[in-house]
């Protein structure tokens, strides 16, 4: 199984939402999946231009010249592609999102309804690949992913797929936290992480128990809210310092 990451996270390899893809991946890998991870933020994206040529002129082709020609060939041959982001401003990040508008050559323009009289639009390809999700937020509750939730869904309506697993850790900045306490609750974290990916390539889905597992959160709300408070008290004193000496 060809597996590729998409993560749209600024921070790349030191960012948390790739502190999961790790994890996840060691586990596709224990089931002998072929995985690559892409960090857009080190792509050359453009936006969209809006111009539609790439469904008259040239179908499936886009005019503009960068890194998208080989990345939508990355997506289109994977069995399993993985967005995984951040939450920014309660949605995906900007790099995500431009580079999932530039996807639209995968499509054919032509309408029709579906099962549900919705429209939308004709598949140029035989074949899409299935959809997981990993995200990471900074505030401590579920809720905040109401917005990519519900994104990921109509995205893999739109691109004929389907989501088989969504994974979502909210106060996800505990992942680079290191007090002993925290240490442990992400080991173990990391841990059901790994065997999530596992399980998601023997099964293309991951099990109730895993699923409740992961939405359980590291800390409670409380302790969060203090820890938290206390981290950016100290960022703002390191900063008054800092801007004291200079
Ligand atoms: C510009 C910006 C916007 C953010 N917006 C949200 C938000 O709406 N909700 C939230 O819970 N966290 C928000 N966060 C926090 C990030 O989701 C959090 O720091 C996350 O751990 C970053 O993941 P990364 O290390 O993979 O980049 C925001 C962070 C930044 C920099």
């Amino acid at each position: 199984m060809k597996i590729t990451v998409f993560n749209g996270s600024p921070r790349a390899e030191k960012g948390n939402t790739h502190a999961m893809v790790q994890a996840f991946l060691e586990g596709a890998n224990d089931a002998r999946a072929v995985a690559e991870t892409i960090f857009l933020a080190k792509k050359n994206i453009q936006h969209c231009e809006g111009c539609f040529l790439c469904w008259t002129s040239h179908p499936g082709q886009c005019v503009i010249k960068d890194d998208m020609e080989i990345l939508r060939g990355k997506l289109i041959t994977s069995d399993v592609i993985v967005y995984a982001t951040p939450v920014y401003v309660d949605n995906v990040t900007g790099i995500l999102k431009t580079f999932m508008d530039r996807l639209v050559p995968l499509i054919d323009p032509h309408f029709y309804k579906d099962e549900n009289n919705e429209c939308l639009h004709r598949k140029r390809y035989g074949k899409y690949p299935k959809i997981v999700v990993i995200a990471n937020c900074g505030y401590p509750e579920q809720s905040h992913f109401q917005v990519l939730r519900l994104l990921f869904r109509r995205n893999a309506r739109n691109m004929h797929s389907e989501i088989i697993a969504e994974i979502y850790l909210a106060g996800g900045e505990l992942l680079s936290q290191n007090s002993t306490m925290m240490k442990i609750a992400v080991s173990r974290y990391k841990k059901l992480l790994r065997k999530s990916g596992k399980e998601l390539v023997e099964n293309m889905k991951l099990s109730g128990e895993t699923i409740e597992k992961l939405n359980k959160p590291l800390m409670s709300d409380q302790q969060y809210i203090k820890s938290a408070n206390k981290y950016w008290d100290r960022m703002l004193s390191k900063a008054a310092i800092t801007r004291g000496t200079h």
